[in-house]
């Protein structure tokens, strides 16, 4: 293949802008030629912003008509596998929006397809391209703060204060579940490439009040288990009412911790500019889209297997399917259960 990657984008709405932003900073790697939605006249917009892309308001005619060479999914999570297989089956490479689908049977169902038809799958786990993120990755494989313990992370929303109430993300058949899946996810992508792959999890979840209208979790708390022997406990709100949108994330080892707690922090045994005291990590963030999209286009170019591809992914979605059936069966879950069916 070559640059520019003809591009289509199926879903103009709020995360796509982040997209479509993106891939305008990288013209010389794609060009987007056509913008689908159901609602014309997001496509529209998001076609004039391209610079006069072709405008569709279903998937299928874009598939069949414009001349694309792969397309970048941002639509709600229980299209994610439709679209994603209609695209593979026409022969276009995948970019699709974290969940990869709404639960891990799909996610299987696309890595087939994809498989099959010889075009690349990947998951925009945007997470994991934050500057901020492949910094600490870096510090973590330096082993500065030794073998890593034990980790606690967060992702504090209060979604009825950011969605409108009735929104796809209230409701379990079209997002696939609630916190867990729509926003712990970024965590648990993360921490699978932080720290390592993930063995076992106990999990407890509520469903508050506080969002009118979900037939979901809006709570869950869930423990997991390393391969390596670390454990971890995240907790995914969507009930976090009157807090700001927050994120913890706090790494305990033999020799150090690191925290970004009022910003990324440091303390490690091993350097003596962080030993006994919590250093400040100057680390300049980037745009994470950019970064996933620029890793997505260079990996279509090179022919490599993206990091997030579909294939790794399918731990990601066993780890949320794992957290969901140990809130259910209230035990303790390991993922080979989960791999297993
Ligand atoms: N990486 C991140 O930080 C991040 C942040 C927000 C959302 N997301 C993910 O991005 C995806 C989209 O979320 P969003 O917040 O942009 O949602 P959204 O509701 O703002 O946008 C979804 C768009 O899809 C369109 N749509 C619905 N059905 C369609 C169909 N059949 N064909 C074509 N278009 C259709 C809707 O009209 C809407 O414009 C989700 O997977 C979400 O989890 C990721």
């Amino acid at each position: 293949m070559e640059a520019p990657i003809k591009l289509g984008m199926i879903g103009c709405g709020g995360i796509a802008k982040a997209h479509l932003r993106a891939c305008m900073q990288l013209s010389h790697l794609f060009r987007i030629v056509a913008c689908c939605d159901v609602r014309k006249e997001a496509a529209e917009k998001s076609a004039e912003s391209a610079g006069n892309a072709l405008v569709f308001t279903d998937y299928r005619e874009m598939l069949s008509h414009a001349d694309i060479d792969a397309v970048d999914i941002t639509l709600p999570h229980h299209l994610h596998a439709e679209v994603a297989i209609a695209a593979a089956e026409a022969g276009k490479h995948v970019l699709v929006e974290k969940p990869m689908a709404n639960n891990l049977a799909e996610a299987k169902s696309m890595v087939d397809a994809a498989d099959k038809y010889g075009v690349t799958l990947m998951v925009a786990q945007s997470q994991r391209y934050m500057a901020e993120h492949r910094e600490i990755k870096r510090l973590l494989n330096e082993k500065v703060i030794g073998q890593i313990l034990y980790v606690r992370a967060s992702v504090d929303q209060h979604l009825a204060a950011i969605r409108p109430l009735g929104d796809w993300l209230f409701k379990r058949s079209l997002a696939g579940g609630g916190s867990v899946i729509s926003i712990g996810v970024h965590k648990i992508d993360l921490l699978r490439w932080l720290v390592g792959e993930i063995v076992a999890v106990f999990a407890v979840e509520r469903q508050s009040p506080i969002n009118p209208g979900m037939d979901c979790e809006d709570i869950s708390v869930a423990i997991l288990e390393f391969e390596n022997g670390a454990v971890a406990d995240l907790a995914s709100l969507y009930a976090a009412k009157a807090s700001p949108w927050s994120e913890l994330l706090a790494i305990y080892g033999t020799e150090g911790v690191i925290h970004n707690i009022g910003g990324w922090h440091i303390n490690s045994d091993k350097v003596s500019e962080w030993k006994g005291k919590f250093a400040k990590l100057e680390i300049q963030p980037e745009d994470p889209f950019r970064n996933e999209l620029e890793h997505f286009g260079n990996c279509l170019l090179s022919e490599h297997e993206p990091l997030t591809s579909g294939h790794d992914n399918l731990k990601t979605m066993a780890v949320i399917e794992a957290i969901y059936l140990s809130a259910r069966e209230q035990s303790r879950v390991e993922l080979s259960e989960v791999m297993a069916t």
